[in-house]
């Protein structure tokens, strides 16, 4: 299952729940069944580290993200991922634009896969990194769970 995780700058959202999706697919034994990816819609952060208040979050749940880097997503990774996974309806709309909308529905946005669908609360604007925090988690869990039920994708 490959997945790639979708906000605008690839520095706050999209990074923090790669590395709780890849810990929470680690802690289960699951690796190697999963490729684990983020990318933001924007331009503005290429090449940018986590934000630092998004990566103590992640260190301080034992999370090291050292290294990652932000990337724009690209037309070409409709191709290559199972899941494109957006963290606002903001992003949805930029990710279909980039890809030329979404023919397989291979897109969703993170918390459906909870009881309360909608945006993640972006910390960027709200300077509010707790919550955001509470809702990826909330969300890669239901999403880990749909992929044990093989449900994931529909
Ligand atoms: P993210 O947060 O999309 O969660 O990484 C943001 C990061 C940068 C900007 C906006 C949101 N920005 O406008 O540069």
């Amino acid at each position: 299952m490959k997945i790639l995780f979708v906000c605008l700058g690839n520095i706050c959202r999209s990074p923090m729940a790669e590395f709780v999706m890849k810990k929470m697919v680690a802690e289960a034994g699951k690796s190697g069944e999963f490729l684990i990816d983020s990318a933001g819609t924007c331009e503005e952060e290429i090449g940018n580290p986590v934000y630092p208040p998004a990566r103590r979050k992640l260190e301080a749940y034992g999370i090291d993200c050292t290294g990652k880097t932000a990337r724009q997503m690209q037309k070409g990774d409709y191709e290559r991922y199972d899941l494109l996974i957006g963290m606002d309806a903001g992003n949805l709309s930029a990710m279909r634009r980039i890809c030329g909308g979404d023919p397989l529905g291979k897109m969703r946005l993170l918390m459906d896969y909870t009881g309360r669908p909608g945006n993640v609360a972006d910390p960027w604007f709200t300077r509010d990194f707790d919550t955001a925090w509470k809702d990826i988690q909330e969300g890669c869990e239901g999403l880990f769970t749909a992929l044990e039920k093989g449900a994931g994708r529909a």
